[in-house]
């Protein structure tokens, strides 16, 4: 893993030169495929002063219920937030409907090749102060990990996250680990991949995900979930549970100082945030087909471990 600064971008022409805008966007996809991230000093979008201002001062109850404020694009819905005065929620439903929007804008000129086909997930705005928070174990992120969504499963789509740091003066340290093709030769037998494979296969498996349509009714979540949502959801919770791997594995901590911005692909690549409050972060979930190279994503490289397809 490496971190690839964009330096020569300036909002807005510097993306929008049409001599190399597609090329770079092409390296850009592939630069976060082969588990890059992609850096940038500066906010790269617009984001008005007000609204940060807005944000940094938003002061949030400690409760360890919500983990963060998040926005849904498509239903246009805010999630998460402690009781405040109304106007406050509707500034702060304007604030991140207007970053959502921003960023996604942004986004799509940076990486145009995945814009077309895209699933724009949510976006978060997390105001806590990571260090130190008391959660549980899964739910911990102080613990490296790779992302994998319960209620959202992907089918083997990518997860793609931007995240900014708004804090005025404090860094987001993060640590990131080895690359996914290393972490799922190293763990994923062990969290349970073959077990999983193996059973998604046999006439049971078969039999449960004809019936999915019907199980959709009284149990979304589980019925919508590949055998790859399954692995890495084990695998999630494994990395996270394995001290050994915690303590022993390689990890490089990397502070993103106040007022950058960074993509990254957060399903192959282990992260833990050991620090830092005030960031925001939008989430795109990019279908298989739509990659670079698709042979490289954690899907491919699991079904090459198991041996089988885990689409299903
Ligand atoms: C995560 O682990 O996905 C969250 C990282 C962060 O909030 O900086
Ligand atoms: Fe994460």
């Amino acid at each position: 893993m490496s971190l690839i600064t964009i330096d020569d971008f300036s909002y807005p022409q510097g993306w929008t030169d049409p001599k190399h805008s597609e090329e770079r966007a092409r390296w850009c996809c592939s630069q976060l495929e082969d588990g890059h991230v992609l850096f940038f000093e500066r906010i790269p979008f617009d984001f008005p002063e007000a609204n940060l201002h807005f944000l940094r001062t938003q002061q949030q109850s400690s409760s360890s219920l919500h983990k963060n404020i998040s926005y849904r694009p498509h239903q246009d819905k805010l999630r998460g937030f402690a009781a405040e005065a109304r106007e406050e929620v509707e500034r702060l439903h304007e604030v991140m409907r207007y970053y959502s929007a921003q960023v996604v804008e942004f986004l799509s000129r940076l990486l145009v090749p995945y814009s077309p086909h895209w699933k724009l997930d949510f976006a978060s705005f997390r105001p806590l102060e990571e260090q130190g928070r008391d959660l549980p174990l899964h739910k911990r992120n102080d613990l490296l990990h790779v992302d994998a969504f319960p209620g959202r499963p992907t089918r083997g789509g990518r997860i793609l996250r931007c995240f900014t740091n708004i804090n005025l003066t404090q860094p987001r340290r993060w640590l990131i680990g080895d690359n996914f093709p290393e972490i799922a030769k190293h763990y994923s037998i062990d969290a349970g991949l073959q077990k999983i494979a193996q059973r998604a296969a046999t006439p049971a498996g078969a039999l449960r995900k004809a019936f999915a349509p019907l199980q959709h009714l009284v149990r979304r979540r589980t019925a919508e979930r590949a055998a790859y949502d399954e692995v890495m959801l084990r695998l999630h919770d494994y990395l996270k549970e394995n001290e050994a791997f915690q303590r022993e594995g390689t990890k490089i901590r990397t502070d993103f100082p106040p007022g950058s911005t960074w993509i990254v692909f957060t399903d192959a690549v282990p992260h833990a945030v050991l620090s830092g409050r005030l960031a925001l972060e939008q989430t795109l979930i990019i279908p298989i087909a739509a990659l670079m190279s698709p042979e490289k994503s954690p899907l491919r490289k699991l079904e090459e471990i198991a041996g089988r397809s885990l689409a299903n």
